[in-house]
């Protein structure tokens, strides 16, 4: 007898992950899945043995009850089924990036969460890469000084990708509160990423008192980059996902690895009375406000400091006051179903 039943909604590629998780422990069982794409529900449960499942997510919460609940839908439904899954009374949700494509979702999930003393985190598990852990044990142990600054470099857009990057970099910082932020975006076609509005390049600077991040998306149409730099005024660490190496006045040291505990297993430790998880979603709303704030910033022309509090998109708001005026129909550069639900649920929210 496992300790805690699991369920899974959305069976598309990422859910694996989460899957993964799930079978590499004896204290979780996945009892249900659930998608809106009956082939591919069918598919997966015969897959991974999933005795339940289901097209529609509150009928499954409410029959199965699931102790854990893994949001794996596209970005836009992540907030109402997380509220969902935390007012069924889940005992955790482990919810995908980026939370949301505004923020009042987030704020409100993270306010139920803590109310009903849910344990919810966000799926930005690179926080667990040994080599971004290096690096922040460096920083940490004093080795290049302070502030210290990175020029951070990827493609794909940055609700996609830039959610992981401010969320590593404000981890390799120790999980500092942003100053502020001066945010530049390009559109000019009428695209989406996953059923979320989307820029075709962004370009930022994000400040976290004196330490700095320069973020820069897209700018080589969707390369990435895996090797990265931090400055100090003593030196600079390089790092990848798997090691970092120090190049200070003494020369350039060892690279050094520093592997972590599993993601899932983070999380147990913290239901059984251990310390927070890492990727507890305040922290992940932290990473959603510095992205909206990038959004108002190219939308005001302005630097936005915290407080920030607009709950809406301020992409959406400078597409649809026409801010951005763009070319062409629109298209998801990852996933057309996900556009075609989005507009779909659009028009029955807002008709
Ligand atoms: N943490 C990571 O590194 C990482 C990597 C990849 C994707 N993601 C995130 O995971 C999410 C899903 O991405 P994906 O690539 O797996 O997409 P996907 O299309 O492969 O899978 C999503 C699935 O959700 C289902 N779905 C959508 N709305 C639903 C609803 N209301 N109820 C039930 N099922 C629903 C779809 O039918 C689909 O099968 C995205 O938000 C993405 O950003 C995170």
């Amino acid at each position: 007898m496992s300790d805690y039943t699991a369920a899974v909604i959305g069976t598309g590629g990422i859910s694996r992950a989460h899957v993964n998780y799930y079978s590499g422990t004896d204290r979780v069982d996945i009892v249900a899945g659930c998608d809106i794409n009956s082939e591919r529900l069918s598919a997966w449960c015969t897959e991974h043995q999933v005795p339940d499942s289901y097209a529609d997510y509150e009928t499954m919460l409410s029959a199965v009850q699931p102790d854990i609940v893994s949001v794996c839908t596209w970005n836009p439904t992540h907030m109402k089924i997380a509220l969902a899954a935390i007012a069924s009374g889940a005992k955790a949700v482990i919810c995908e990036k980026p939370m949301s494509d505004e923020l009042g979702g987030p704020k409100d999930a993270v306010a139920l969460a803590e109310e009903r003393g849910c344990y919810f985190v966000v799926h930005h598990q690179t926080r667990f890469s040994p080599g971004y852990n290096a690096a922040r044990e460096m920083l940490a142990e004093g080795a290049i000084g302070s502030p210290v600054s990175i020029h951070w470099r990827t493609g794909g857009g940055l609700l996609n990708m830039g959610s992981h990057l401010i969320d590593n970099y404000r981890w390799i910082l120790g999980d500092p509160d942003w100053t502020d932020v001066l945010g530049w975006i390009q559109r000019d076609t009428n695209r989406y990423e996953r059923g979320s509005y989307a820029e075709e390049k962004t370009h930022a600077l994000i400040r976290f008192g004196g330490d700095e991040m320069i973020l820069s998306i897209d700018l080589e149409d969707g390369v990435k980059y895996t090797e990265h730099r931090i400055s100090g005024p003593d030196g600079v660490i390089n790092f990848n996902r798997e090691q970092a190496v120090l190049t200070n006045a003494e020369g350039v040291h060892e690279p050094r690895s520093n592997p972590q505990q599993g993601y899932l297993a983070e999380l147990l430790a913290w239901m059984d009375g251990g310390p927070v998880h890492r990727n507890v979603a305040s922290q992940a709303l932290v990473t959603q406000e510095i992205m909206m704030a990038i959004y108002e910033s190219a939308r005001t022309r302005s630097m936005v400091t915290p407080p920030f509090e607009k709950r809406e998109s301020p992409l959406e708001e400078m597409i649809l006051a026409g801010g951005l005026p763009f070319e062409g129909e629109p298209y998801d550069c990852r996933i057309p179903a996900a556009l075609e639900y989005a507009l779909k649920q659009r028009e029955v929210e807002r008709p």
